[in-house]
């Protein structure tokens, strides 16, 4: 139990890597609460509050768009008031937009994905800081903060300009708060990951979709979401303590090609 009784909020928990940390968190013991646009679960399945208590863990779900002050506000009002205090922010909500090049990506595109990918994080940064400065330090720390950045805010993301852009805004925002709020007792990293196998199966005929990822891992395999949680969890313990603005790589190897 190596969050046990520590209370944790996880924007985009509804799907994928953000489901997974979910709900590794609260077999570690942390009370769980999901921000997302939807309890929908783009690969499948019951929705993740739901098989985090069937499983006898704490989860709750909130509607909660990322990229609205007001929503990410509220989402954090909401864990305290319900569990007393926040002791992690795990800011992983994002979108891929269009997924086009410098040219064929549209104002609006640009906006989209910059205030989910950037803003985003910033607002849910901005709000875990604010109420983490209200409490007392315990572990060593008044609270954690983990952003889910990507190896494309590092190396270009082909054909992804405002997705790579935005992932580069998270990495600088990262470091940013860990330096100004290390004083406070307030840790904040992020976690890298690589071509991580999430949404439904891709297959059927024509080209490989994820050859490009295969090609660039060295790994035998693409990244799993269990491979990021199990980071993000490190991060979201007090094992990681003297940690921080550190943007850990799990892309199995990507980025030391
Ligand atoms: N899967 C990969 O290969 C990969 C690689 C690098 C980085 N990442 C990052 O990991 C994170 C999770 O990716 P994933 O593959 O699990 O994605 P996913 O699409 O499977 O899940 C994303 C979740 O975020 C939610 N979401 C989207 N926009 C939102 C908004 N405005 N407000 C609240 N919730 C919103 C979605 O509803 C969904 O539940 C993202 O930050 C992504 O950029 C993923």
């Amino acid at each position: 139990m190596r969050l046990a009784d520590k209370v944790a909020i996880v924007t985009g928990g509804a799907s994928g890597i953000g489901r997974a940390i979910a709900r590794l968190f609260a077999r570690e013991g942390a009370k769980v609460v999901i921000g997302d646009l939807t309890e929908a679960v783009r690969e499948g399945g019951a929705p993740t509050a739901q098989v985090i208590a069937g499983d006898g863990g704490t989860a709750r779900f909130r509607i909660c768009d990322v990229a609205r002050k007001a929503d990410v506000d509220a989402l954090v009002a909401a864990a305290v008031a319900e569990f007393g205090r926040l002791d992690i922010m795990v800011n992983n909500a994002a979108t891929l937009g269009a997924g086009t090049g410098l040219l064929e990506t549209t104002e609006q595109d640009w906006d989209h994905v910059m205030a989910v990918n950037a803003k985003g994080v910033f607002l849910g940064c901005q709000a875990a800081v604010r109420q983490f400065l209200t409490q007392p330090v315990v572990d060593e720390a008044r609270g954690r903060i983990v952003n889910i950045s990507s190896q494309h805010g590092m190396v270009a993301a082909p054909g992804k300009i405002a997705y790579g852009t935005g992932k580069a805004a998270v990495v600088y925002l990262t470091r940013q708060i860990a330096v100004d709020h290390a004083k406070d007792h307030i840790i904040c990293n992020a976690v890298a990951p690589g071509r991580i196998l999430t949404g439904k199966p891709l297959g059927g005929p024509g080209s490989d979709p994820l050859e490009y990822s295969r090609m660039r891992t060295p790994m035998p395999r693409l990244g799993r979401p269990d491979d990021v949680a199990r980071a993000a969890l490190f991060l979201a313990s007090a094992e990681a303590t003297y940690v921080t603005g550190h943007n850990l790589m799990v892309d199995g190897g990507w980025m030391a090609y």
